[in-house]
């Protein structure tokens, strides 16, 4: 098997399919570092194909696939989550006076929150989930634009707005450590931040302590005011430059 098919037979899952091809192909790359693939038995070819997705699984998050087009929100277990607290954030945004969002991993949360009166930026490495959004954009006269972006590799050349949001992200992103979490803030230009957690356990299970210590203390240490506003399934920080 090339190399191409195994990027294709890797996005056969459907919870991967609309992955974009890209992240796939580093992920294998990864895993597969100085390995001559036409060496390799069938039985080894299978161990790679599940370890990489489940590598890319853990990038991609919970889903919920529902066969309701009318309901799409719900076919995302975060923004399905969420679903009570939008207006909630609507009317955040809207206290701080935001006129344009950088949404990070956006998933389809903008979907929920992009309004022709706001300019909109949102990044995700799901091209399908990107295409759903570009087209909600055209559709509804949206200013601002969805595309790929990884955060991984993140840089100063994303829009400058007056919030970014990274709602739960971090937790996707790394298992270990926090250097990536001050690398993206470090490279934010916004005057807000909006960042969230679940407060659910991957079981579902509300956990015991859901704060997050450690995103206090890199505000703190990265010179952000911040507050947490505790909901039902999700702790936010809002962070203000000081
Ligand atoms: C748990 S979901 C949250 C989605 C959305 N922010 C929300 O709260 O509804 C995590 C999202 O991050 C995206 N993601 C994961 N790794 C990423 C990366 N390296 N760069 C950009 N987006 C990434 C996933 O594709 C997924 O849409």
């Amino acid at each position: 098997m090339n190399r191409q098919d195994l990027i294709t037979k890797i996005k056969e899952k459907k919870e991967l399919s609309g992955l974009s091809s890209k992240i796939v192909e580093e992920e294998l790359n990864k895993e597969t570092k100085n390995i001559d693939l036409a060496s390799l038995s069938e039985k080894e070819i299978k161990v790679i194909i599940k370890s990489v997705r489940n590598s890319l699984r853990k990038l991609t998050g919970r889903f919920q696939y529902t066969s309701k087009k009318e309901n799409i929100l719900d076919a995302h277990a975060s923004t399905k989550e969420r679903k009570e607290d939008y207006p909630f954030l609507k009317s955040m945004l809207k206290d701080l006076n935001v006129q344009s969002i950088l949404d990070l991993g956006c998933g389809l949360n903008p979907l929920a929150l992009a309004e022709p009166s706001l300019e909109y930026y949102a990044v995700d490495i799901k091209e399908d989930e990107l295409k759903i959004i570009h087209d909600y954009f055209k559709l509804n006269n949206i200013k601002g634009r969805a595309f790929f972006y990884d955060v991984r590799k993140i840089k100063d050349d994303l829009p400058r707005t007056d919030i970014t949001l990274i709602l739960k992200l971090f937790d996707v992103l790394e298992s270990k450590g926090h250097k990536l979490a001050e690398k993206i803030i470090n490279h934010i230009h916004s005057k807000h931040i909006l960042i969230s957690f679940s407060t659910k356990t991957l079981s579902g299970k509300p956990m015991n302590h859901p704060q997050r210590g450690w995103i206090e203390h890199l505000l703190a240490r990265l010179n952000y005011k911040f507050k947490m506003l505790a909901r039902k399934n999700e702790i936010f920080y809002l962070a203000e430059r000081n």
